[in-house]
């Protein structure tokens, strides 16, 4: 695909990388905005939750220690409000714009920890994104799989709230999302095992494969 047809096929569309904690994908998100930045492609990326000061307080809650009374349903809440401010201060004026945005997760995650693991329900997840966001699925979302051992070598030393859930909970997103790749367009699976550049190749061919082919959401 040559610079202008990736230009034409990413300008305005939602990609997100996704996947279990330590899976690589902040790393990979920030190579694949500088890699379509280096192609011409105006590119915004933004972390969820986060990236506004309302939405950075929700993931200070979400994320501290100290809140281990946390129930399921109070997460999915707090993650979806910062998803929606998100959505509205920063992601919707980019697509605007006619930018890629490249999102460091998004509701595939609540799919996954709360819908899944944490037992909530991924349909009621979805149906509840639905109502609360303008668009509740990315146009191509990149599941990074990887073993959970080589994860939890690629975590901080101190582990936050989420990270600090028992073994079994992320053994459980990790299926989350392999399932949901399984029953929703728009998705992809990208080995995450070994070095940063060679997953990073993988992503970029995933990225040209899927916007070149058939599967490109409208
Ligand atoms: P991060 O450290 O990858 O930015 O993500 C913050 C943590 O929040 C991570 O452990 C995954 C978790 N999380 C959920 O449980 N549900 C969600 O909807 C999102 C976006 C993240």
């Amino acid at each position: 695909m040559s610079n202008k047809d990736l230009r034409d096929k990413v300008s305005g569309r939602l990609i997100v990388l996704d996947g279990a904690d330590g899976c690589g994908k902040t790393t990979q998100s920030k190579l694949l905005r500088q890699r379509l930045q280096a192609e011409g492609v105006p590119t915004s990326s933004f972390r969820d939750p986060g990236d506004t000061i309302i939405g950075e307080r929700i993931r200070g809650i979400l994320l501290s220690p100290e809140h281990l009374a946390m129930s399921t349903q109070t997460e999915v809440l707090l993650y979806m409000a910062a998803r929606a401010q998100l959505w509205h201060e920063r992601i919707a004026p980019a697509l605007g714009e006619h930018e890629c945005v490249v999102l460091d997760r998004w509701i595939s995650s609540t799919c996954a920890y709360q819908g899944y693991a944490g037992g909530f329900g991924t349909d009621k997840v979805i149906r509840l994104a639905g109502d609360c966001l303008e668009k509740v699925w990315a146009d191509l979302t990149i599941i990074l799989d990887v073993d959970l051992a080589i994860c939890a070598t690629r975590l901080p030393g101190k582990l936050d709230r989420m990270e600090s859930k028992p073994a079994e909970y992320h053994k459980k997103v990790r299926e989350g999302f392999l399932k949901l790749a399984g029953e929703h367009d728009g998705f992809i699976v990208v080995d995450a095992t070994g070095d940063i550049e060679t997953v990073h190749g993988r992503v970029v061919e995933g990225v040209v494969s899927f916007f070149s082919g058939e599967g490109a959401a409208g």
